[in-house]
């Protein structure tokens, strides 16, 4: 298929790309590099170009005949999304509905969109089902519901094929350590608690230690970057006219805070230095994806399930390019 990804340049997106052309696809890259990086990509596929840019939307999928879009672009810091509210909706749901134009313009009628468990909110039963209400706590989490409705309509009105992909916590980097994720400011808790361990920043600060877990810190469920670009390939290639599909994608494991500190020590050899600070407001004490339904509609399965694995991907690629993509 030729397929256009959006954000490519980005964490996700270019471990999506990277994917897509090893399974023999066609891929042509947009992004604005705003937070993405050229150096992620091979120039020859990147087109430098905004979702609010119409013409050069339509020129790129002209040009390169695309049948498909897997739709990364968009600002994805919740706290950000709080302080600025109107630069998420106008970038994330106004830029979205730019791309859905251009795209019917253009008579491309199957997307698949990077969604998250944000949508969910607080949610009172772990682990969560796609059917569990969506309830988002912040703009962020709006921004990225509002797209999956309006797919849900462009399906049932013009017969398109999307796929909403809620992911949990998005984690590691490419086995190879030639591609990882390099956000600026980086709010991850892995990249973080490295950077922490080898000195390279202040002692991680832990958001509350008082919830109710075993031991008292946020649970969440880390996924594999390359786990979630083969969720991508197989939601495209077994799209259905018509339909919407909403998967959840995690392993259906949570770790603690605690638990990856433990393992980036076993994997770094250092203690990761930390305070404890009070709780941030809307922070769930857990996030655990049941993926059952991508297994039985994709035979999608995480293949990395051992934390201790995923952050030893993050540390390869933190050791080849100890300063991102600026440097190595
Ligand atoms: N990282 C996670 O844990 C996680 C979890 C759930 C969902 N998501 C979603 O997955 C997607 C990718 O996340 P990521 O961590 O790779 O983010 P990222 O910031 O690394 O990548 C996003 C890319 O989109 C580009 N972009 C942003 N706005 C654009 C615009 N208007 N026009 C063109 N390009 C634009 C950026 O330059 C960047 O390269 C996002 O939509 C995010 O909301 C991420």
């Amino acid at each position: 298929m030729r397929i256009l990804v959006t954000g490519g340049a980005g964490y996700i997106g270019s471990h999506t790309v990277r994917h897509l052309l090893k399974h023999g696809h066609t891929v042509s890259v947009y992004d604005n590099l705003s937070r993405g990086h050229s150096a992620a990509v091979n120039a020859s596929i990147l087109t430098q170009g905004d979702l609010l840019d119409s013409a050069r939307l339509d020129h790129v999928m002209a040009t390169n005949q695309i049948e498909a879009v897997i739709h990364f672009a968009a600002f994805a810091q919740v706290g950000e999304s709080t302080k600025n509210p109107e630069i998420y909706y106008r970038n994330n749901v106004v830029g979205t509905i730019s791309l859905i134009e251009a795209m019917k313009r253009n008579k491309i009628t199957k997307m698949v969109f990077s969604s998250t468990c944000a949508t969910y909110g607080i949610p009172t039963v772990v682990p969560i089902v796609e059917e569990t209400p969506q309830k988002p706590i912040n703009p962020y989490g709006k921004t990225k519901l509002m797209v999956e409705w309006i797919l849900k309509d462009m399906c049932a009105s013009h017969k398109w094929s999307c796929a909403s992909l809620r992911y949990f916590n998005a984690a590691g980097a490419s086995p190879d350590g030639d591609i990882g994720e390099d956000h600026s400011p980086e709010t991850h808790l892995i990249p973080l608690a490295i950077a922490a361990a080898i000195g390279k920043s202040k002692p991680l600060e832990i958001f509350g230690n008082d919830y109710p877990t075993p031991d008292g810190t946020c649970i969440r469920d880390y996924i594999h970057v390359d786990d979630l670009a083969n969720a991508h390939r197989l939601a495209l290639e077994k799209a259905i006219p018509g339909e919407h599909l909403c998967l959840n994608l995690g392993t259906g494991k949570g770790s603690s805070v605690h638990e990856i500190l433990d393992a980036v020590r076993e994997v770094t050899g250092h203690a990761v230095p930390f305070s404890i600070g009070p709780r941030r407001e809307g922070d769930p004490p857990a996030l655990v994806a049941s993926s059952k339904k991508a297994q039985l509609r994709l035979g999608w399965e995480a293949s990395h399930k051992n934390i201790r694995d995923i952050i030893a991907t993050a540390w390869r690629w933190h050791q080849s390019h100890p300063d991102g993509y600026k440097k190595g």
